[in-house]
C-alpha cells in the first residue's frame, strides 16, 4: 500500500490580481496503511487539498509524491485514473438510473475488465460494505446509509491503494453516522488501504483517525494523533476547533524553565507550561477544557469563588456556566449527579496540567 508525501503545496483560485489562496504551503507526510483526516471549518481548503491529491487540479507550487513517485507538480500532473486512488465525493452522487451493480461495475468497464472478472470484483466490493444481495436495487430503493455504501463500493472495486473520502457521512443521521464510522474504521484496518478522510466534524476525526491534519484558512495548523491535537493544541485555532474550550486571558507572574505561574483575572493562579520566550508581565491566553474544571461547594479557605449562571442537563453529563468574580464566564462539565443551582456560589479548581497557554491576548 501507499504513502503520500506532500511538500509545500499551494493552490489559488481567481484572477491573478485578486486571487484567493485555497491551500497555502501545505506539508503533509502520510504513511501507508494509515487513516488520516483533514479537519477544518467550511471553506478552509479540505476539498481542494483532496482534489490536488487525486490529480483533478494542478498545484501552483509544490509537489505530491505517492510511494516516492512524483504525481503532481506545477509542470506535470498524473491524471486521476493513473494514481491508484479512489475517491468518494462530497455529494456522493450515486447514479439514480443505474442499479447497485451497474453503479459499482462502472469503473471496471472503463478499465475494460472482462465481464466475469468484473462480476467477481463487484461481488467482493459489495461484500466488503455489507450490500450483498442488493445488486439489482435502484438508489431510491436504498436507505441513505446503503447509498453511501454503494458510493464506497464503487471506489473500492478498482482496488485503490489510497482512498480519498470527502465528508462521506455528512448526509446521514446521527445514529447511522456513528455506525458507518465504525464500519469505515474496520474497512480501513481490514484492507490496509491508506484512507485520507475529510470532515469538519471534530468528533468524527477523533474517533476515526491515526493522525489528524487540522487546517484553517488553507494552512496546516497541526498534524498529530487525536490525543495530541486535543490535549496539546499547537495554537488557539486548534484548541478552539477541537471540541469545547474556554479561552481565558491571563498574565504571566513567574517564569521558570519551561513552566511558570499565570494569573487569570482575580486571584486565580495556575502553574502551567509556558510557550518559549514568555516573560514576566506578558499577556497570554489559556485554553481550559470544560472537563478540566471542578466545581465544589465553597468551604473554609477554598479556592476562588464563582456563581452558577446557567445549567443544562445533557444526560451523561451536566454543563454549567460559572461566572467568576472578574466577570469572566467558564463553561464546565461535570458528572450529571453533581447538582448546583443557578445563582449558587461555587469554588472552582482548574487542572493546570491539562491547560494550554498561548502568547497574546484573547481575541474577542
Ligand atoms: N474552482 C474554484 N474556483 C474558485 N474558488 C474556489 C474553487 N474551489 C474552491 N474555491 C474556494 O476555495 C476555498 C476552499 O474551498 P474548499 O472546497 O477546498 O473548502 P472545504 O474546506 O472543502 O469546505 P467545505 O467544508 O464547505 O466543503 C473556498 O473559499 C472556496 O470558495
Ligand atoms: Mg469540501
Amino acid at each position: 500500500m501507499a504513502g503520500i508525501a506532500i511538500k509545500d503545496l499551494s493552490k489559488s483560485f481567481g484572477p491573478r490580481d485578486e486571487s484567493f489562496a485555497a491551500v497555502s504551503n501545505l506539508d503533509l507526510d502520510i504513511k501507508d496503511n494509515q487513516f488520516i483526516t483533514l479537519l477544518g471549518p467550511s471553506g478552509c481548503g479540505k476539498t481542494t487539498t483532496l482534489r490536488l491529491i487525486a490529480g483533478y487540479i494542478v498545484p501552483d507550487a509544490g509537489t505530491i509524491h505517492v510511494n516516492g513517485r512524483l504525481v503532481s507538480s506545477p509542470g506535470s500532473v498524473v491524471p486521476p485514473d493513473g494514481r491508484g486512488m479512489g475517491m468518494v465525493f462530497q455529494n456522493y452522487a450515486v447514479w439514480p438510473h443505474k442499479t447497485v451493480f451497474e453503479n459499482v461495475v462502472f469503473g471496471l468497464k472503463l478499465r475494460k475488465i472482462p465481464a466475469a472478472e468484473a462480476r467477481r470484483k463487484v461481488a467482493e466490493a459489495l461484500a466488503q460494505v455489507n450490500l450483498t444481495g442488493l445488486e439489482e436495487r435502484y438508489p431510491n430503493e436504498l436507505s441513505g446509509g446503503q447509498q453511501q455504501r454503494v458510493a464506497l463500493a464503487r471506489s473500492l472495486v478498482v482496488e485503490p491503494e489510497i482512498l480519498l473520502l470527502d465528508e462521506p457521512l455528512s448526509n446521514l443521521d446521527a445514529k447511522l453516522r456513528e455506525h458507518m464510522r465504525t464500519e469505515l474504521k474496520v474497512l480501513q484496518r481490514r484492507t490496509g488501504i491508506t484512507f485520507v478522510y475529510v470532515t469538519h466534524d471534530q468528533a468524527e476525526a477523533l474517533a476515526l483517525s491515526d493522525h489528524i491534519a487540522v487546517i484553517h484558512g488553507g494552512r496546516l495548523q497541526q498534524y498529530g494523533t487525536p490525543y495530541e491535537v486535543y490535549s496539546k493544541p499547537a495554537n488557539r485555532l486548534v484548541a478552539d476547533f477541537m471540541g469545547l474550550v474556554n479561552l481565558v486571558s491571563g498574565k504571566v507572574l513567574e517564569v521558570r524553565s519551561g513552566t511558570g505561574k499565570i494569573e487569570l483575572g482575580h486571584a486565580i493562579t495556575l502553574d502551567v507550561a509556558l510557550p518559549t520566550g514568555t516573560s514576566i508581565g506578558d499577556n497570554v491566553e489559556v485554553a481550559i477544557r470544560p472537563e478540566n474544571i471542578r466545581l465544589t461547594k465553597p468551604g473554609n479557605g477554598s479556592p476562588p469563588r464563582a456563581k452558577i449562571s446557567e445549567r443544562t442537563f445533557l444526560g451523561n453529563i451536566s454543563e454549567y456556566y460559572a461566572t467568576l468574580d472578574s466577570g469572566q464566564t467558564l463553561r464546565v462539565q461535570t458528572h450529571p449527579l453533581q447538582v448546583f443551582a443557578v445563582d449558587e456560589p461555587v469554588a472552582i479548581e482548574i487542572d493546570a496540567s491539562h491547560c494550554s497557554v498561548f502568547r497574546g491576548s484573547a481575541a474577542k
